[in-house]
């Protein structure tokens, strides 16, 4: 394994996208394309009664209107927690079902997309609506204990020790509970479809993170062969876990595009998106921790309760997650899922992390308050070697550093501990807070071809894909170091079903960590390959050096990668559009990828509006491969963990579902005003034992544990400890 750092390269795709050539999914326009606009539901669950489409049929350039009543050929999706495809098992428009509001019910296409939204706008629907619960805390949305609910992977709660006992007995305790909002992402680039037929071959353009599942999970549900669709994703605009299955738009896309025998683009507007599509679930999480006199964790006991659908359970990771912050002496969880009449909830950055840190992170400083310790102390002194749940070692677990690191960056030790005790010169309440954040150290099996040409060429193909993270700056920067050329030589084919790799999920922050092994393992095999002809080359040569020696144009060569306690089953797995990740457990160790995140806040003593002037977070991610995108990477958690402590919540009135605020005028995200500076940095330690490159793990990591740093800061400022997350000057009146 290599232990010398990487050096830091530019973006290899940052001109092609600032000169827009970069190709996102529906960018594509092939000939004769139709535009599709969806009619959706107004009420909050029930079925149609009627539909008239006259006045819908007679707008100009319609060309099709797609209802319930002509996809009786179409399978519903598969979840992807029932070892399916798609965000949820429920299909729309497949039946006269409506499971909540602002489902699509009907789907347009006509010549142009305006021709498209007046049509869709001009479908007259009779409904009859039955009695719903939209949110976690409506009366109907029934709480079932997380082991009741099956699916393909069953999580237990967790026991370790008497919790309850050790609780019960020990001199300093908090007892606190947490809530969340929902939340919604709003990547750049919104949901939406292009797909046109050629014959019986269906070729799909879409910013997916899988373009696998959406090969195999659109030949079930079209009934044809998979053989029979492409999909092509090179670029994503933004990927956060809402990309991460199939959506419901495309197989209706797709559907539309085979009866009229034309493409057609669906781009799902934003407003849609907000109403079906996966969402952070909301939570509420009860915190019981306590320690003996020293600091020392006796005993943490976690419930969760997070929402789901009624048609899906999506399940609860938030424990395992919080099993993991501490050296706890004895631990109990209890998670239940809250049915409700929603889109099912699903994977959105950090997804259980960043809600199971809040809740966990401010306990611990509340008790710290307690113990009259520093929040740093208390930390560090209840670190831990081992896992607790499995007894086994941690590959690496650098979150002391972290915490030290970062205090000593940050100028920790300014900070006086009382709450309201540092005054800004202009009277502004300051605050410091810490806390730490912790994502699973996932990986998984991968497969790379590697093509290199006389010419100097260096294609690779590998199953991730690019959604911003800056994957092919990466994969760039290691082929580019392990076969001895120019970063920019390096070609990498990626989230294009045509490249004879399965395009399987990147998500998880396992991108990295499951494709750059491969990506490893190729260019040994072409090494190899190219020492195996002979031709006695000087070290150090490039292979288009060697291939002009031994006269060959070209030499490629193929490679697979598993994760530790994988095999080829695991191939099995991704070679049909499925997932195969594994870890944070493996055979012989616990793998996690850690941050501690530094926070002062100013608040303004009259109007208490709240501003965040510095930021300072330290990550143990294993090997840092991409200097200048892990750091991007990282501020963008940072800041987005600013308006998930500030800002973001999904507004629903229960007397109607949906979101009220379903657009990002009113779903507030932080501006540049809110946030002075944010200073990162990594620890860049190899992980051992994880995988051959020595890699845990970044784009998740980074945004657990913002929200507690900046609200335990709230507190110091203020005295007042929000316990309900986003936290808003009228929280601090
Ligand atoms: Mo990401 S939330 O694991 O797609």
């Amino acid at each position: 394994m290599q232990t010398r750092s990487y050096t830091e390269i530019p973006r290899v795709d940052a001109y092609d996208k600032v000169r827009g050539t970069a190709t996102y999914g529906t960018d594509n326009n092939p000939a004769g394309l139709t535009h599709g606009a969806f009619t959706t539901a107004t009420i909050g669950k029930g079925r149609i009664a009627a539909m008239d489409l006259s006045a819908a049929k007679a707008v100009d350039g319609v060309r099709l209107i797609v209802t319930h009543e002509q996809t009786g050929t179409l399978k519903p999706a598969r979840f992807i927690m029932q070892h399916g495809f798609a965000f949820q098992s429920y299909s729309p428009v497949l039946t006269p079902q409506v499971a909540y509001r602002g489902q699509p019910v009907a789907l347009v296409v006509a010549d142009t997309l305006e021709a498209a939204i007046d049509a869709a706008s001009r479908i007259l629907i009779t409904y009859e609506e039955v009695p719903f619960a939209s949110a976690l805390n409506s009366k109907g949305a029934e709480a079932v204990p997380q082991t009741e609910a099956a699916t393909a992977w069953p999580i237990e709660d967790i026991v370790v020790g008497d919790a309850e006992a050790a609780y019960s007995a020990a001199p300093v305790k908090v007892d606190g509970t947490y809530t969340m909002s929902q939340q919604h992402q709003n990547p750049m680039e919104l949901i939406g479809t292009v797909a046109a037929w050629d014959g019986d071959h269906l070729t799909v353009y879409e910013g997916t993170q899988s373009a696998g599942a959406c090969k195999f999970g659109l030949a079930e549900q079209l009934g044809v062969s998979a053989d029979n669709i492409t999909v092509i994703s090179p670029y994503i605009g933004g990927g956060f876990g809402q990309k991460n299955t199939m959506q419901s738009q495309q197989v209706l896309t797709a559907f539309a595009a085979r009866e009229l025998g034309r493409p057609v683009k669906v781009v799902v507007p934003r407003r849609q998106v907000f109403h079906d599509s996966s969402f952070r679930p909301a939570t509420r999480q009860r915190v019981r921790l306590s320690a003996d006199s020293t600091g020392r964790f006796t005993a943490a006991i976690y419930d969760v309760d997070a929402q789901t659908s009624m048609h899906d359970f999506f399940q609860s990771e938030h424990a395992d997650t919080a099993a993991r912050h501490y050296g706890y002496g004895a631990f109990r969880s209890f998670a239940r899922l809250v049915r409700t009449d929603t889109p099912t909830p699903g994977y959105m950055r950090a997804p259980f992390e960043h809600a199971t840190a809040f809740a966990i992170e401010s306990a611990v400083d509340e008790l710290a308050y307690e113990l009259e310790m520093d929040p740093v102390q208390i930390r560090l002194l209840n670190d831990t070697e081992t896992d607790i749940v499995s007894g086994l070692p941690h590959s690496s677990r650098h979150v002391s550093k972290c915490l030290s690191r970062g205090a000593e960056m940050f100028g920790w030790e300014r900070r006086t501990p009382a709450p309201q005790s540092m005054l800004a010169e202009n009277g502004d309440l300051i605050g410091m807070g810490v806390a730490i954040g912790l994502y699973a150290g996932a990986g998984g099996p991968n497969r790379a071809t590697i093509r290199a040409t006389r010419e100097g060429v260096i294609e690779i193909s590998l199953g991730v894909h690019e959604m911003g993270q800056g994957i092919r700056t990466a994969i760039a920067n290691v082929v580019a170091r392990h076969l001895n050329v120019a970063p920019e030589s390096v070609t990498a084919i990626l989230g294009d079903t045509r490249s004879g790799v399965p395009q399987m999920l990147t998500a998880g922050s396992w991108g990295s960590a499951s494709s750059i092994p491969a990506a490893e393992a190729a260019c040994e095999a072409l090494r190899n390959a190219l020492d195996a002809l002979g031709t006695n080359a000087p070290e150090g040569s490039s292979p288009a050096e060697i291939l002009t020696l031994a006269g060959r144009s070209e030499l490629s060569v193929n490679a697979a990668t598993f994760a530790p306690g994988q095999n080829k089953e695991a191939l099995g797995e991704i070679d049909t559009g499925h997932v195969a990740p594994t870890g944070p457990m493996y055979p012989d160790f616990v793998t996690y990828s850690y941050a501690a995140h530094f926070v002062e806040v100013r608040i303004e003593s009259t109007t208490r509006r709240i501003r965040i002037p510095r930021v300072v977070s330290m990550f143990d991610c294993g090997r840092v491969l991409s200097p200048r995108t892990a750091r991007s990477q990282a501020i963008g958690g940072v800041v987005w963990g600013v308006g998930g402590a500030l800002r973001e919540a999904g507004e629903v009135d229960e007397r109607y579902g949906g979101v009220l605020n379903a657009d990002i005028a009113e779903y507030l995200v932080p501006v540049n005003a809110d946030i002075g500076s944010i200073d990162v940095g990594f620890i860049d330690e190899p992980d051992p034992m994880v995988n051959r490159s020595g890699i845990k793990g970044l784009g998740e990591v980074v945004l657990a544990g913002v929200a507690p740093a900046i609200t335990n800061a709230v507190y110091h400022a203020t005295g007042i400890r929000a316990r309900h997350l986003p936290v808003r000057i009228e929280d601090l009146i």
